[in-house]
């Protein structure tokens, strides 16, 4: 076996790091999951963690075959977490045929890591222009020229479709309406500490009908 053929199992095993930054307890969090979330969000900022508001979005077909990808998060209310894409993409296609997905967002630099689960509903038109109209214009013309998801022949292509917006529209470019964003309502948020020996810290919000929001801990 030549050297390139080496399996790389050593250099894996050897990427191996204790969790000792931070702890989770019960008294630390707040009553509700969005306001912890966003507590944990402007510490990953303060931290300097790049990208904290990239986040996987995680899709699955109507015969539940998952998809992920990353999209930035723009909002985060008590009424869940907003993004914007393309509605014709293969996440679209995938959320019009199974309304629900799962975020996941990796703040390494913090060891910490939170998952959101939930039903997915489109934002208001309204909110989509809102947010479509304070985008720079080159973001706006791409939006509008880009397919997204579907194959191109080449980048050519792409670019004489962009320059073609451009022409034709101008500083006016409004939103198209296979382009908006999509809320995320959850039902169950999880934050994860990392701790020592791989006994992390886990602190559940699951939403209970009639009840309200409950945080339990689960095992590592
Ligand atoms: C850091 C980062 C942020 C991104 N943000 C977005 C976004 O907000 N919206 C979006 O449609 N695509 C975003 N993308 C591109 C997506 O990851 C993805 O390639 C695209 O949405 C097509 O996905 P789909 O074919 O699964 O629908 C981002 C990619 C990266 C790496």
């Amino acid at each position: 076996m030549t050297d390139k053929n080496k399996p790389q199992g050593d250099t894996f095993a050897a990427l191996r790091k204790e969790y000792v930054q931070h702890t989770l307890e019960e008294g630390d969090m707040l009553d509700n999951p969005f306001d912890q979330f966003n507590r944990w969000f402007d510490d990953a900022v303060a931290a300097g963690v790049p990208h904290a508001n990239a986040m996987t979005l995680a899709s699955a077909d109507s015969r539940g075959r998952p998809s992920v990808r990353l999209v930035l998060l723009k909002g985060c209310d008590h009424t869940g977490f907003v993004f914007f894409t393309n509605y014709d993409s293969r996440k679209g296609e995938e959320l019009a045929q199974n309304p629900h997905a799962c975020l996941h967002f990796s703040w390494m630099g913090m060891e910490r890591q939170v998952r959101i689960e939930g039903r997915v509903v489109k934002t208001s038109a309204a909110e989509s222009d809102a947010y479509f109209a304070s985008r720079p214009l080159g973001a706006r013309h791409g939006a509008i020229a880009s397919p997204q998801s579907q194959v191109i022949p080449d980048r050519q292509t792409l670019e004489q479709r962009v320059a073609f917006v451009a022409r034709e529209q101008g500083e006016q470019a409004t939103r198209p309406a296979y382009w908006g964003g999509y809320r995320v309502i959850p039902e169950r948020m999880e934050f994860w500490q990392g701790r020592e020996s791989r006994l992390h810290d886990r602190l559940q919000y699951r939403l209970l009908p009639h009840q309200g929001w409950i945080m339990e801990r689960l095992a590592p």
